[in-house]
């Protein structure tokens, strides 16, 4: 039987997060993970890109194309699969699962 040992934590009221909208958020492990509302999907990734640590996250968002890009060198990242679509990152990010539960968006951590 496999162990579900990941953490289900509070982000914010989802009328806080409403499409179009990004939130960075401080684990309780100090990680930091960008939430991104991509017109009406939930999307989250870690705060770290792949290639020299920038603060991918706080990036340009484009919810149309459901992609950020890195504010460091500019690599641009898919947010439904943390996976880079430009150089020069090439690795993809963390990813997390996102659900809204009584009206909560909520993050679930490893
Ligand atoms: S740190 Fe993100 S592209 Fe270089």
């Amino acid at each position: 039987m496999i162990e579900d040992t990941s953490t289900r934590i509070d982000v914010c009221p989802a009328a806080e997060l409403t499409a179009g909208e990004t939130r960075l958020f401080e684990a309780p492990d100090g990680a930091k993970i960008g939430v991104f509302n991509c017109d009406g999907s939930l999307y989250a990734i870690e705060d770290r890109c792949s290639h020299d640590d920038g603060p991918l996250a706080e990036g340009e968002f484009d919810a149309s194309t459901c992609t950020v890009e890195c504010p460091r060198h500019g690599s641009l990242f898919d947010l439904t699969s943390g996976r880079p679509k430009t150089l020069p990152a090439y690795q993809p990010v963390q990813t997390y699962p996102v659900t809204i539960e009584d009206d909560i968006v909520k993050l679930e951590v490893p």
